[in-house]
């Protein structure tokens, strides 16, 4: 194997033992006896998290309205308390980060923000592999605005079908492109995109620069204020284990405080010292705070800020260290056991470490009934169109033997064609 990597389950377990983050596996709940490899799906529960979703329970109990400023910590400034919390993980400078509604619904209102077209600057520029739901904010977003869609939405294409080339982002904007918005990660191939090279091209050719940093937040540390990143936006429910569906985050460069009004303007974005005076001028807070729009949601909110404290404890630049060494482990069993043997897996991801996000993408023809024989052996992958095995060594609660254990798993599905007895159909929820 590359690397001095070896294939034995005893390295695994070596490998195991050595690992300074390995005490924070027992923080989390995992489904009796399976291997958890879906963490950049849907993230695991936490005893801490649990702990903060039972405490704002409590407190709705005992405080009922009494919460909004006595709960600990109260609900009113929850979102920004929070927002200041998740600086940290993605580089951002005090009061640019703000925990707040879901993922495309603050992708809609920092357009309605950020998306100023004005005279033959009217382009919005994405990629082709980018999330579908991106795509149809942005699509609606621009038929709101009166431009066409069809004409209007740059969709950078892949060379590959499986990654984007910075340099191809770079020589489509164009005069005409009024904003970019981009993934960190791409959901499927797990391709890291360069970020501070792509907002320096934006802005070296006058367009505004936004990005999803749902792959990335949590695993892979960013420095977004001295990229002069505008914006960004994230779900809290992947690498950070905020709970199904949970509230989101996002981000503002301060270059932009105070002087761009948001699309999306509601009472929960107003000042907070002044928001009960009830006026009906706007005088929205000073920071990213501005960009709240209703009531947070404080039960959807609390085990994001259980999570976080995991995820903080451990540090995102650790975090970040064991993940490359966890899918670098991946990568090399892949070669050394699933290939150059005729079973037909190949890598979709970049094999450089400092290109890729925290999942690899497995390929394979035969993906569906794979990921459905994984399963009934208990491994927890998912599937993405058209031959994606996401595969996520989640590093505060996985093990080199996991992934040790996934690639013995697929091995021995695909050599005794175990696949072949399950149905080619993908599940509703993939
Ligand atoms: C990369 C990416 N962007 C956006 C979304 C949409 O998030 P939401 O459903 O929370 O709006 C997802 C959901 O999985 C995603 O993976």
């Amino acid at each position: 194997m590359d690397s001095g990597w070896q294939a034995t389950q005893e390295y695994a377990r070596r490998l195991d033992h050595d690992d300074p983050l390995a005490r924070f596996r027992e923080d989390f709940y995992r489904p009796a006896g399976t291997v958890y490899m879906d963490g950049n799906s849907l993230g695991l529960l936490s005893r801490s998290a649990e702990k903060a979703v039972l405490a704002a329970l409590a407190a709705w109990r005992e405080q009922a309205i009494g919460g909004w400023l006595d709960a600990d910590p109260p609900w009113f400034t929850l979102g920004e308390e929070l927002g200041r919390l998740q600086a940290a993980l993605v580089g951002a400078r005090p009061g640019e980060v703000v925990v707040t509604g879901s993922t495309t619904v603050n992708l809609h209102n920092l357009l309605g923000s950020f998306y100023r077209p004005k005279g033959k600057r009217r382009r919005i520029l994405a990629d082709e592999l980018n999330f579908p739901s991106v795509i149809y904010a942005l699509r609606g977003h621009l038929t709101l605005r009166g431009t066409d869609p069809q004409a209007d939405l740059i969709l950078v294409p892949s060379r590959d079908g499986r990654t984007i080339a910075e340099e191809d982002i770079a020589a489509a904007i164009t005069e005409e492109v009024a904003l970019v918005v981009l993934p960190s990660v791409l959901y499927r191939s797990g391709q890291l995109l360069d970020l501070p090279t792509l907002a320096r091209a934006a802005h070296e050719r006058g367009a505004l620069i936004g990005f999803d940093l749902s792959h990335s937040a949590g695993v892979v540390p960013h420095r977004l204020s001295s990229w002069d990143v505008d914006f960004a936006f994230w779900c809290n429910y992947k690498y950070l284990n905020g709970g199904p569906g949970c509230t989101a985050s996002l981000y503002v460069n301060k270059r932009h405080h105070g002087t761009t009004s948001p699309g999306l303007a509601g009472w929960w974005g107003y000042r907070k010292d002044k928001q009960f005076d009830m006026r009906l001028d706007w005088e929205g807070a000073g920071d990213a705070g501005a960009w709240q729009v209703g009531t947070i949601p404080v039960l959807a909110t609390a085990a994001v800020a259980g999570a976080l404290r995991v995820t903080l404890e451990a540090g995102v630049d650790a975090i970040r260290e064991k993940s490359m060494r966890l899918t670098e482990y991946l990568i090399s069993l892949v070669d050394c056991k699933l290939t150059g043997r005729d079973l037909g897996f190949s890598v979709g991801t970049p094999r450089d470490p400092v290109r890729r996000g925290g999942h690899i993408a497995l390929e394979h023809p035969e993906a569906v009934r794979i990921v459905k024989a994984l399963r009934a052996r208990g491994v927890i992958p998912d599937f993405r169109p058209p031959d994606v095995i996401r595969l996520a060594p989640v590093p505060l609660y996985c093990t080199f033997e996991d992934v040790w254990q996934t690639i013995r798993h697929l091995h021995d599905i695909v050599d005794r064609r175990e696949h072949l007895s399950y149905t080619p159909e993908r599940g509703t929820v993939a």
